[in-house]
C-alpha cells in the first residue's frame, strides 16, 4: 500500500504551466505539453480538464497534471501509464526519484515505451487534497480506540480532520474514490490517442488497475498488477489478511536478524527487544531537526506502524528513502538503546506538498473501503483478535489504521469493496499479477484472490520478501518487461527467486 511513497520526498515548489506546448493543440487536442517542466523534473508535463464528478460534468472542473517521458522510438509500443499507489502516490513524486538517481524503469522499457504519468487527482500538482495540519498532528493512537474514552477521541478526530479537508479542499474529496480516478485515466488515454491502456500498477494502484480492466475491458492493453489487492475482501478480513502477511515479514526479518551478522541486534535477542519496545505503555524520546519535526514521543504502536513501512525493501533504495533491513536493525538497536528518533512520525506541516499525500490517503480509502465499525466493542473486537492471531503486530496494519479512522469522516463511501463482475472480467485480455510469497503489505493470499476473478490473469510469485517485485531488477522484473515488451506471458503460477 502506502509503502513505497510515504517516504517520498514530493515536491516542494509550485509547478507553473506554461500555456505553450511544443507539440501543439493539434495532435492532443486537450493535453498542452511543455518541456522541460517548470519544476525541473527532465519530462514533459502537460494537463488536461476534468469534471469533478464524472457523473455531473459540467459542475465544475479541474487541471490534472499529466506527464510524459518520450521513447527516441518512432515505432514505440505505445504509451504505458502508471500508478505506485499509496492512496496517494503521485507520478511527479516519482519522475522525481528517477531525477534524484533512481533506477526506476529500465533503459529497455523506456526505450520501447512512452511513460504516462497521472498526478492522480487530489495529489501532487492534481489540485492536491489539503487539511488541517495540526489537527493531523493530535492524531490518536489506534490502540486505544477500543474503551476509555479513546473511541470517543477517535470520533472526534476523524470528523474533525475530514471536516478540515472539505472546508480546505472543496468539493472534490468527495470524489476521490477509485472509480472517479479511472475515469480521469480514460480520458487521458483518449486525449493521447492511444488504441489501448497499457499499464503498470504497484500496490494500490492494483485496485485502480483492476477497477479500469472491470469499467474499460476492451481497451485494456498490457497490464500488469504488481503487489495485488483483492476487493472481495472486506472489514476484519481486510485487516487482518494485511496484518497476517505482515506478521509474516516480520517472522522474516527476525530470522534474518538471528542469522545475519550484519544485523545490528544479531545474537542479541531480536525478538525479546522488539517486543519490549513496542510493549504496552512503553514511550521513547526522539529528537528530530527544526528542519524536519517529527513527534518528540514515539509509542510501541508508532514504532510497529513505522517499521512496516520499513519493511518493504531488504535491500536500501535511496531514490525512495527506504532505509532497507540492514539500516532498519541500526535503527531498532539504537532504539533499545533510548532513542527512537528514525521511528518517529514525521509531523504534518502548512502548506507542505508532501503532506497531501499523507491527507489523500484518507479521503481516497474512506470512499473505496469506509469501516465496518461503529463502535468501541466493535473495534475492541478486531483488537482483540488482532493482538490473539498477530501478537507481533497486534493487528496493527494500514487497514486498521483506515478502519479505524474512516469511523465518522465526513464523506459517503461511494466505491465499497465487492468483488469484481465476472462477466466483465471475462472480457480483459492476459495480465500479469506480480506478488512475493512474503510482501510486509499486499498478501499473496490477495494475489491468488485476485486470480480467481479475472480467467485471462496468470500469477507471477517472487520468492521472496519485500513490497512489489519490478523496481527490484530481479528475475521477475525481467518477467515483467518480457511481457510489457514482447507480450511473453509466463505460465500461471511461474515461481521465481528474485
Ligand atoms: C534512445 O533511448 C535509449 C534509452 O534511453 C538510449 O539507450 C539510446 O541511446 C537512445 N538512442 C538515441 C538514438 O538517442
Ligand atoms: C525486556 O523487558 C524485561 C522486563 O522489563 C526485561 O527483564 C528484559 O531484560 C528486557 N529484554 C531485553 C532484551 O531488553
Ligand atoms: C537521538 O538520535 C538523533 C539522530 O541520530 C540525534 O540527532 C539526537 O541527538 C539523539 N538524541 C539523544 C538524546 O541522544
Ligand atoms: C499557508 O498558505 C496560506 C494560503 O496561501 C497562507 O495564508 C498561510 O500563511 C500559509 N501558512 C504558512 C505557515 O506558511
Ligand atoms: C522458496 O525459497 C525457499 C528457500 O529460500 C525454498 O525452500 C522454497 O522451496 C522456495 N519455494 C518455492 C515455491 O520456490
Amino acid at each position: 500500500m502506502k509503502g513505497l511513497h510515504l517516504l517520498l520526498p514530493l515536491a516542494s515548489t509550485a509547478l507553473s504551466w506554461s500555456s505553450t506546448g511544443r507539440d501543439g493543440a493539434h495532435s492532443y487536442p486537450k493535453i498542452t505539453w511543455t518541456l522541460p517542466c517548470a519544476n525541473g523534473l527532465d519530462v514533459e508535463c502537460g494537463f488536461l480538464s476534468v469534471p469533478i464528478d464524472h457523473d455531473h460534468p459540467h459542475q465544475g472542473s479541474f487541471n490534472l497534471a499529466v506527464f510524459r517521458l518520450k521513447t527516441n522510438r518512432t515505432d514505440s509500443a505505445g504509451s504505458l501509464f502508471y500508478n505506485t499507489g499509496g492512496p496517494g502516490g503521485s507520478a511527479s513524486a516519482w519522475f522525481r526519484a528517477m531525477k534524484n538517481g533512481g533506477q526506476l524503469w529500465s533503459e529497455n522499457l523506456l526505450a520501447n515505451y512512452d511513460i504516462i504519468g497521472v498526478d492522480p487527482r487530489g495529489m501532487g500538482y492534481s489540485n492536491p487534497v489539503v487539511c488541517d495540519p495540526e489537527l493531523f498532528n493530535t492524531k490518536p493512537q489506534l490502540l486505544d480506540a477500543g474503551d476509555g474514552g479513546g473511541f470517543a477521541q477517535a470520533l472526534a478526530f476523524n470528523k474533525a480532520f475530514g471536516k478540515s479537508c472539505l472546508d480546505r479542499t472543496g468539493a472534490l474529496v468527495e470524489f476521490m474514490d477509485s472509480v472517479s480516478t479511472i475515469k480521469d485515466f480514460e480520458l487521458v488515454r483518449q486525449a493521447l490517442g492511444s488504441n489501448k491502456f497499457h499499464y503498470y500498477g504497484m500496490s494500490y494502484g492494483t485496485v485502480l488497475g483492476q477497477t479500469y480492466a472491470e469499467t474499460y475491458p476492451d481497451k485494456v492493453g498490457r497490464m500488469i498488477l504488481d503487489g495485488a489487492v483483492d476487493r472481495r475482501s472486506v472489514g476484519i478480513d481486510t485487516v487482518m489478511t494485511e496484518a497476517v502477511t505482515y506478521q509474516a515479514s516480520m517472522q522474516n526479518f527476525f530470522d534474518w536478524c538471528e542469522t545475519d551478522p550484519s544485523c545490528s541486534l544479531h545474537a542479541q535477542g531480536v525478538r525479546s527487544i522488539f517486543s519490549n519496545l513496542t510493549a504496552k505503555g512503553s514511550v521513547l524520546p526522539a529528537s528530530c531537526p527544526t528542519a524536519a519535526p517529527c513527534r518528540p514521543q514515539v509509542t510501541g504502536e508508532d514504532i510497529i506502524l513505522t517499521f512496516q513501512q520499513a519493511l518493504v525493501t531488504r535491500d536500501p533504495l535511496p531514490a525512495l528513502g527506504l532505509p532497507g533491513w540492514v539500516l532498519l536493525s541500526e535503527v531498532l538497536a539504537q532504539a533499545a538503546l533510548g532513542n527512537a528518533t528514525f521511528l518517529s512520525t514525521p509531523l504534518a506541516r502548512a502548506n507542505r506538498s508532501a503532506d497531501t499525500a499523507r491527507y489523500s490517503y484518507y479521503a481516497v480509502a474512506c470512499q473505496d473501503y469506509g469501516t465496518t465499525l461503529k463502535t468501541a466493542a466493535d473495534v475492541r473486537r478486531v483488537l482483540n483478535v488482532g493482538a490473539s492471531l498477530t501478537p507481533w503486530n497486534k493487528g496493527l496494519c494500514e487497514f486498521l489504521d483506515i478502519a479505524i479512522t474512516c469511523i465518522g469522516w465526513p464523506t459517503k463511501l461511494t466505491n465499497p469493496p465487492r468483488a469484481l463482475n465476472p462477466v466483465r472480467m471475462a472480457k480483459v485480455p492476459p495480465m500479469l499479477i506480480v506478488n512475493a510469497f512474503f510482501d510486509p503489505e499486499t498478501s499473496a493470499m490477495w494475489a491468488s484472490g485476485l486470480r480467481e476473478q479475472i480467467p485471462n490473469a496468470v500469477n507471477l510469485w517472487r520468492n521472496g520478501t519485500g513490497h512489489t517485485s519490478y523496481f527490484l531488477h530481479g528475475d521477475t522484473s525481467k518477467a515483467i518487461e518480457d511481457f510489457l515488451i514482447d507480450g511473453t506471458m509466463p505460465a500461471d503460477n511461474t515461481v521465481l527467486q528474485s
